[in-house]
């Protein structure tokens, strides 16, 4: 496995790699890897001549108020699980490759990036869009994997690819959860005991409304109040519960085929996401 630090370098890499016919896969990653980012890269493994992860702490996707300077870093610990799942080449470029002092562009999903979790932190997807983009520019692959966590992320990226027509293919994964059902997510690290048993009522709610839509309730607003209930009862707070459409995140008054029941909740100061396909199997 090779650490590439320079867009100059990473782009000549990937550019000779295609002219030489081989199939380069991105794994887009913020690093202090967990087995969800591992499940991706070893989806990526399956489909790539050369499979690379992106490791890159994107300050442009974190508010003025949020955890960018405590966000958790550990790159040898990151290389191992990136090496054991199979990665050819970490990208690891510092702020100042990515954002260099003349930067001046951006690019935004309109309308997408303002719901759901857009709402509560104005300029995020904006940042995400920006810097996917980039790596898009920057590592040029066939393919690129991202997970269902972050569902309302993968929508938008799937837009701005669509919109921008860019020539990569975007898959999604399964979220990856630990025994006890918690979404498996970087910033579990920052909860407490307390706050992660109370975590639970988040996936624990998730499950029990999908159970509930597979024994025939149909309506939305049940559904929620499902969720609802287990999180107040966990002494949590909710930033938003909805069952929404996942072609077009729009909200949803009945479950329909293509309905996603999507959550984000605070323990204490810590954001957590979590989602739920509403399939009858
Ligand atoms: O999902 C993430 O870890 C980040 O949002 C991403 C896609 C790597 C962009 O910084």
């Amino acid at each position: 496995m090779q650490v590439i630090k320079t867009v100059q370098e990473m782009q000549s890499y990937s550019l000779e790699q295609r002219a030489r016919g081989r199939t380069v896969v991105l794994v887009p990653t913020m690093g202090y890897l967990h087995e969800g980012h591992a499940s991706l890269l070893r989806e990526g493994r399956k489909h790539a001549d050369v499979l690379v992860m992106s490791l890159f702490v994107n300050p442009m996707q974190f508010g003025p108020q949020e955890d960018l300077a405590k966000y958790p870093r550990d790159f040898a610990r990151d290389s191992r699980i990136a090496e054991d799942a199979g990665t050819d080449i970490i990208f690891f470029p510092g702020a100042d490759q990515m954002y260099p002092g003349k930067f001046r562009t951006s690019v935004q999903v309109a309308e997408f990036s303002d719901v759901l979790c857009g709402k509560s932190r104005p300029g995020h997807f904006r940042g995400v869009t920006t810097v996917v983009a980039k790596l898009f520019n920057v590592v040029v692959p066939h393919r690129a994997i991202f997970g269902e966590k972050d569902f309302q992320q993968l929508v938008i990226i799937r837009q701005m690819v669509d919109d921008l027509n860019m020539p990569v293919e975007v898959m999604g994964m399964p979220i990856v959860r630990e025994k006890d059902g918690l979404a498996m997510s970087s910033r579990n690290t920052y909860l407490s005991a307390d706050e992660r048993r109370s975590a639970l009522s988040l996936s624990a709610g998730l499950f029990r409304a999908l159970e509930a839509f597979r024994n025939g309730q149909h309506k939305s607003e049940e559904l929620v109040n499902i969720v609802h209930a287990g999180i107040l009862a966990a002494g949590l707070k909710t930033d938003y519960i909805e069952v929404i459409d996942e072609t077009n995140l729009a909200s949803l008054n009945e479950v329909t085929d293509t309905a996603r029941l999507v959550a984000a909740v605070y323990a204490g100061s810590v954001r957590l996401i979590d989602n739920i396909a509403l399939r009858k199997n």
